[in-house]
């Protein structure tokens, strides 16, 4: 199968070495990359880890047709306050018939059922599993194992980031220190105040409700308050009476709508969202059948937003 990546950051050179790890079981070939900055690529044959790029073609369309892609990766960095210009991306793939998936929660965010529906039309998939906690299961959790479920709402702690500098510090180190080292783990944003704003727990907290909720929200209309005033004074007095500090992403359906929200709450120490450390995600869903059920990833790292985008692949392969 024919690949083509729009973007080559961490995760999309994370998901060049999965494929290459997976070959032989799997034989996709990456045959077309664009990046913003460094030119594009193209091989019929297959590109390596670290091809030669050339210059950029003056369109993503011309880009897209010259790779003849069946599959686009949508790689690009976050833009939390419009969704693009990965929108128009998925958009110029679809029209030419390529099946999408994105770790980019942008379009999810903005442009959900639009997308989702333009997909149809089109008659091709649209897949978006790393877009919430990586390549843990979700959406797909939520698609293909739990029939006829409906989600009231929802509780998590979705950004690695802040809680890295969360814990920073809580060691006495400043916030650029936290923010330093989720950099050099490959998990902040290219922009990191998106992290500690709360932008990016937003963008994943709209993109959940519109695909589990029907929400047809953005971003902006989740209320949204930070860890940027924190300090490590207040991390340390907060530790000394065994709490801590996590920010939290709470949706629930009302007589008046979908409410959406994500703070930095103060939570015991012992509480299930604030028990899972370091980089660690947890999501859970309250529903009408099923209860309150969740999905948990320990320690994940960028080779688990690879392999999320890695299992969209294959969902779409089994589809055809
Ligand atoms: N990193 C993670 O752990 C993680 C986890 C889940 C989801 N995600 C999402 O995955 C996406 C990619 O993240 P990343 O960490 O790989 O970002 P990154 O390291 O900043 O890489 C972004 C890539 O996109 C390219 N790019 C920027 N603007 C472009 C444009 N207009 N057209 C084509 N290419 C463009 C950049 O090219 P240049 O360098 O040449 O500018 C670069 O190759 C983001 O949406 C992020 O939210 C990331």
């Amino acid at each position: 199968m024919r690949l083509a990546l729009i973007g080559y950051g961490h995760v999309g050179r994370a998901f060049a070495r999965l494929l290459e790890n997976k070959h032989a079981a799997y034989p996709f070939r990456i045959v077309g990359i664009r990046t913003g900055r460094h030119g594009s690529a193209h091989s019929e044959r297959g590109l390596p880890l670290e091809p030669e790029f050339g210059p950029s073609e003056a369109t993503v369309e011309e880009f897209l047709d010259r790779s003849r892609a069946e599959v686009v990766f949508e790689i690009t960095p976050l833009e939390p306050a419009s969704g693009e210009p990965a929108i128009a991306h998925i958009r110029a793939a679809f029209a030419r018939g390529m099946h999408v998936v994105t770790a980019n929660k942008g379009p999810i965010a903005h442009a959900y059922a639009a997308l989702r529906d333009e997909a149809r039309n089109a008659g091709v998939l649209f897949r978006f599993e790393s877009t919430c906690m990586d390549g843990a299961p979700v959406f797909n959790l939520v698609r293909d194992n739990l029939p006829g479920v409906e989600i009231l709402g929802f509780t998590g702690v979705l950004n690695s980031t802040s809680k890295i500098v969360v814990e920073a510090l809580r060691q006495g180190r400043g916030m650029e220190e936290g923010i330093e080292e989720a950099r050099r783990m490959g998990i902040a944003e290219a922009d990191a105040s998106y992290d500690i704003d709360g932008w990016d727990s937003a963008a994943k907290t709209a993109a959940l409700a519109n695909v589990l909720m029907d929400a047809r929200v953005t971003p902006m209309d989740v209320e949204r308050r930070g860890i940027g005033r924190l300090t490590p004074e207040r991390v340390a007095e907060l530790a000394a009476t065994r709490k801590t500090v996590c920010l939290v992403s709470r949706a629930r359906r009302t007589a008046s709508g979908i409410k959406l929200r994500v703070r930095a709450e103060v939570l015991e120490e012992t509480d299930i969202l604030a028990a899972v450390r370091g980089t660690s995600n947890l999501l859970l869903f309250h529903t009408d059948l099923m209860g309150t059920l969740g999905t948990v990833s320990l320690s994940p790292t960028v080779g688990q937003t690879a392999y999320g985008l890695f299992s969209d692949l294959v969902d779409i392969a089994r589809a055809l």
